[in-house]
C-alpha cells in the first residue's frame, strides 16, 4: 500500500537543507569528548544570582506586565535601558528607535521576511553565521559573498559587488565575526558606511559579539561611527543580544533601523510571535537598571581571554605551520586554516572526522561559506572550556592531524 502524505510543504523549503554540521554534532555524544564545536557561551558564567534577582523583582514590582501581553515594539523600561547600553557604547539610540526582538536572530528573519523577494541578491561575508545563510535562502536571496581576512570584511571588493550585483542589502559582523573571529579595522568600518551612501545600500550590521573584548576596546560599531558619516545612519541597521554577554535563554536581541523598516518589520513580528517574552524583557530591563552589566562583562571577557590565548599557545606549538589563524581579539571563535605543511590534511571535513576519533570536536568551515567554499577551513571555539582541558583537546588535535 502507498502512503499518501497530506503535508505538501511551501516551494521554498527547497532553498535550504539541514546543515551539514548537524550531522557532525550527533557525533558529539562520545563520552569523554572535548567540544570546541559549539557556538554557546559558557553556562557556568551566567550571573544566576543577578537574573535571578531581576526576575524577582519584576514579579514583585510590575507582575501585570512581566506576565501579560505587551506591546509588539517591546517592553517599555527594557527598551529605555537597552537605549542607554547602546549609548554607554557610543551610539545614541532613543528608544523608539529600537525594536525588542527574540533573539537577534528574529531580527534577521523579520529582515528576510521584509526586504527579501525570490532573486533578491543580498551580500553576506564569506564565512557567516550559518542561520543567515539559511534565513535569508529561505526566503529566495541568491547570497553573494566576500572576502573576509584579519581586517574584516575587503572594502574594495564590496564596492566592486555592491557595483555589479546592485544588492537588497549588504550582511556584515564587523566585530569578531562567527565564524571568522575577525575585527574589522576603524578605516574599514569607515569605507562601509562611505559606500553605503555613495551607493545608496542598505547595510545589516549583527553585532552579538562585541562586548566580548579581550584588551582594548574595538573600534566603534558601524552605527557609533555613522554619527560621523552624514547620510549612513538611514542606511544601517543594527542587530544587537544580550545572548553572548548575559544569557542566550532569555531569547533578548533588539534590532534599530530606519523608521520605515523598523514599522513594517514591527508588522512582521505581529503576525509572528505578537512581542518578546514580557517576563524575559522585564527581567533584562531590571538586570540592566540594577547596573550589573558591566561586571558581568568584565567577568566573561576576562574568561574568555584567558581560554583564547590558552587556545592560540596550545595551537602554535602543538600544530606549528600546519595551521594558520588570526589570534582573536574577541568573541568565541578561532578560525583556522589548514596549510598542508609537512604534508598534512588539508581537508577540514576529513580532519573533523579523525579528530572525534581521538576524542575532541570542533566543525569544519566550509558550510559557513555561501558559495565557493575553502574546505582547508575549520572553526574552533575556546568557549566552554577550561584551560587544561583546552590544552589537552589541542594535543589530541596534533595526533589526529598526524
Ligand atoms: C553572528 C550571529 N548573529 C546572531 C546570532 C543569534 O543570536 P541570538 O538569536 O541568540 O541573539 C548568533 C548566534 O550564534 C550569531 O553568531
Amino acid at each position: 500500500m502507498t502512503e499518501v502524505s497530506a503535508v505538501r510543504f511551501a516551494d521554498r523549503l527547497n532553498n535550504v537543507e539541514t546543515s551539514a554540521i548537524r550531522e557532525l554534532f550527533k557525533l558529539l555524544g562520545k563520552p569523554g569528548i572535548i567540544s570546541f564545536a559549539g557556538g554557546f557561551p559558557d553556562a557556568a558564567l551566567f550571573d544566576v544570582n543577578g537574573i535571578s534577582e531581576a526576575s524577582a523583582r519584576a514579579l514583585q514590582e510590575e507582575p501585570g506586565a512581566a506576565l501579560q501581553y505587551g506591546a509588539t515594539e517591546g517592553y517599555q523600561p527594557l527598551r529605555e535601558q537597552l537605549s542607554a547600553f547602546m549609548a554607554s557604547k557610543g551610539a545614541t539610540v532613543a528608544p523608539e528607535q529600537l525594536v525588542v526582538t527574540t533573539g537577534s536572530q528574529q531580527a534577521l528573519d523579520l529582515l528576510g521576511k521584509t526586504l527579501i523577494s525570490p532573486g533578491d541578491k543580498v551580500i553576506v561575508e564569506g564565512p557567516t553565521f550559518l542561520a543567515t545563510i539559511q534565513c535569508f535562502r529561505l526566503y529566495g536571496a541568491e547570497l553573494i559573498t566576500l572576502p573576509v581576512d584579519g581586517e574584516g570584511a575587503d572594502v574594495d571588493r564590496l564596492e566592486q559587488l555592491i557595483v555589479e550585483h546592485r544588492p537588497k542589502f549588504v550582511y556584515l559582523i564587523p566585530t569578531f565575526g562567527n565564524p571568522s573571529g575577525a575585527m574589522m579595522s576603524l578605516e574599514r568600518r569607515r569605507r562601509v558606511l562611505e559606500l553605503a551612501v555613495q551607493h545608496n545600500t542598505l547595510i545589516v550590521e549583527d553585532d552579538p559579539y562585541g562586548d566580548l573584548y579581550f584588551g582594548d576596546a574595538p573600534p566603534p560599531s558601524l552605527l557609533a561611527l555613522s554619527a560621523q558619516v552624514p547620510g549612513s545612519r538611514e542606511r544601517l541597521v543594527h542587530c544587537g543580544s544580550l545572548s553572548k554577554v548575559l544569557s542566550p535563554g532569555l531569547r533578548v536581541g533588539w534590532m534599530i533601523a530606519p523608521p520605515d523598516l523598523l514599522g513594517k518589520a514591527v508588522m512582521c513580528k505581529q503576525f509572528s510571535d505578537a512581542h518578546t517574552s514580557t517576563f524575559a524583557q522585564a527581567t533584562a530591563a531590571h538586570y540592566l537598571k540594577a547596573g550589573r552589566m558591566p561586571g558581568t562583562l568584565q567577568q566573561v571577557r576576562q574568561v574568555y581571554a584567558e581560554r583564547a590565548q590558552a587556545m592560540g599557545d596550545a595551537l602554535r606549538q602543538q600544530l606549528g605551520d600546519a595551521l594558520s589563524f588570526v589570534q582573536p581579539q574577541g568573541g568565541l571563535f578561532v578560525w583556522a586554516r589548514l596549510t598542508g605543511a609537512g604534508g598534512k590534511e588539508t581537508d577540514g571535513n576529513a580532519f573533523a572526522r579523525r579528530a572525534i576519533d581521538e576524542g575532541v570536536a570542533f566543525v569544519p568551515g566550509a558550510p559557513f561559506f555561501a558559495r565557493d567554499p575553502d574546505v582547508a577551513t575549520i572553526r574552533l571555539s575556546f568557549a566552554t572550556v577550561g584551560v587544561d582541558r583546552i590544552r589537552e583537546g589541542v594535543g589530541r588535535l596534533a595526533k589526529a592531524l598526524g
